[in-house]
């Protein structure tokens, strides 16, 4: 039970571990050592498998067949940073150490198509040329009944598919004794160098010539053009190439065309490419050398195959829409992304915004409740003070001399109320009016108003006014349909808040419940 748990634990930890390899961001160095439509092709199958690899950026570079230029363009590519190099090294000798410098830095190297002379690379991938030779040759000695004169371009001095090619040939071509290899030149990969090297070729042989083997298919038509303009081709001539790529030049077509007899396919398969260098980088099992498959092109074979490249290209294009579709909907996403933010981002600002005023709205009211209550209470304060004083003095000076008679006070008393009722009754709604200005339109003092009112009434003139306030707010709470705001405005309050407290105070009951 418990070593069942270990073995489980394990299990998913080696799960674990082997998810984190895999890396999120990958930078791939391409280092091509030409610029041709076979590279092209390559390039942009590589290119088509990042829309299934968003993580995988690629950096291409071509040295147009100039080692030396190769060789600085891979020791840019390692100072960029890359995390793998795929390499299609031009020569042999001369991209070794630019090869083995980027290996010796620790970045995973893959020879694609071509080779170098040194132990130092991760893995190769590419066709075997030498076999390609070699069935070049059977296939050109069984159509020429094992007998004849042959003329080789071979191709860019150094490269090891020239070398191979060559190497496969001559081997298949060991079996035909009456076979005889009447000319060879080395041509650099391209049309001109193959028209360049049949010429020189043509220089020292003038016999008859049966086959000629270009060392890739543009060489093999550059050789028959020479032969052409020399008015050297019979017309019988089998003329034998590499590369068999279908586009509108391409050897599939120069041998659908009978421009050339039989031409091998050097595949590209960019996209088993980029399987092979995703392995490396994140750390999976690969095999160190990969060999692609090549086959013949004939002229029986090759309109079947180049309509089969049609629907490819076919595919290809809907493949690349598919994509571009993509790529505008993610950008239409972003875009609606930042909106949603910018939008969030500005409803916060404004809450945040709508918080702080509410608060100090809330402030402020309280603080005015305050000071109003502050206000009164001092009043009532300095009133009774000014009271007491006053006793004191009436004492000290003038003793008790109460001498009115009771009924003519009365009289004179509900006047004096009649008085300071009316005044306060015009100045209701000011809530800034003070006992001071009662008492000067009333032409008293504030004290003698104050003894005055609390004689009659029992209550300071403070509390007389607050009285008469609240009494005609509830009149009006009654009458009206103002509301309690209006109501406290219009009765001089400045706070509705501190209305209701005050209104509760006075008739046990809130405005709320008397309001209309
Ligand atoms: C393209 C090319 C092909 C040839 C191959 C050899 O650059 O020249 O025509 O088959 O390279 O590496």
């Amino acid at each position: 039970m418990k070593s069942r748990a270990t073995i489980i634990i394990l299990f998913l930890f080696s799960l674990l571990i082997s998810c984190s390899q895999e890396k999120e961001h990958i930078v791939i160095g391409v280092s091509q050592c030409s610029e041709d439509s076979w590279r092209q092709k390559l390039k942009q199958e590589l290119i088509m498998t990042t829309y299934f690899n968003p993580g995988v950026d690629l950096i291409f570079t071509s040295a147009n067949d100039d080692s030396e230029l190769q060789q600085r363009q891979i020791d840019s590519l390692v100072n960029c940073g890359i995390d793998l190099l795929i390499v299609s090294p031009n020569q042999v000798d001369l991209l070794s150490s630019a090869v083995d410098r980027a290996y010796d830095k620790g970045i995973p190297v893959i020879l694609f198509d071509r080779k170098i002379d040194s132990e130092k690379y991760t893995a190769f991938m590419g066709a075997d040329n030498f076999q390609i030779g070699k069935m070049i040759g059977h296939f050109m000695a069984t159509q020429l009944n094992g007998k004849g004169n042959v003329l080789e371009i071979g191709g860019l001095k150094g490269s090891s598919p020239a070398s191979e090619r060559h190497e496969g040939f001559i081997a298949a071509m060991e079996d035909y004794p009456d076979i005889n290899i009447a000319g060879f030149e080395h041509g650099d990969w391209t049309e001109e160098s193959g028209r360049l090297a049949m010429n020189k070729i043509l220089l020292h042989y003038d016999g008859r010539i049966d086959a000629v083997f270009g060392g890739n298919d543009r060489m093999a038509l550059g050789a028959r053009k020479a032969l052409q303009a020399a008015g050297k081709d019979s017309g019988d001539i089998i003329y034998a190439g590499v590369d068999a790529l279908p586009d509108e030049s391409g050897g599939m077509r120069l041998v659908s065309d009978s421009l050339l007899t039989v031409s091998a396919i050097y595949p590209t398969h960019g996209d088993e490419l980029m399987l092979l260098a995703l392995d490396i980088v994140n750390g999976r099992k690969f095999d160190k050398e990969v060999f692609m498959q090549s086959s013949l092109v004939t002229y029986d074979n090759a309109s079947v195959l180049l309509l089969q490249n049609e629907e490819i290209i076919r595919q290809s294009n809907y493949l690349r829409t598919m994509h571009s579709l993509t790529g505008r909907m993610q950008d239409a996403m972003e875009l609606q992304r930042v909106i949603i933010i910018l939008v969030l981002v500005f409803a916060l600002c404004i809450s945040v915004f709508l918080s702080f005023y509410v608060r100090a709205y809330r402030q402020k009211q309280s603080l005015s409740e305050e000071l109003q209550a502050q206000v009164e209470k001092v009043e009532r304060q300095r009133d009774e003070l000014e009271e007491q004083r006053d006793k004191l003095i009436e004492m000290s000076m003038t003793g008790n001399s109460d001498t009115e008679d009771s009924a003519e006070s009365q009289n004179k008393d509900s006047g004096f109320i009649l008085k300071f009722r009316n005044v306060v009754e015009s100045h209701l709604d000011d809530p800034d009016i003070s006992v001071d200005d009662i008492s000067s339109e009333l032409c008293m003092s504030r004290a003698q108003l104050y003894r005055k009112v609390k004689a009659v009434t029992g209550k300071s003139p403070v509390e007389v006014i607050r009285h008469m306030r609240l009494s005609k707010a509830d009149r009006l709470l009654a009458e009206t349909s103002l509301n309690i705001s209006e109501i406290a405005y219009r009765v001089g309050f400045s706070s509705a808040s501190y209305f209701t407290k005050c209104y509760r105070d006075q008739f046990n009951r809130l405005p709320t419940d008397v309001h209309r």
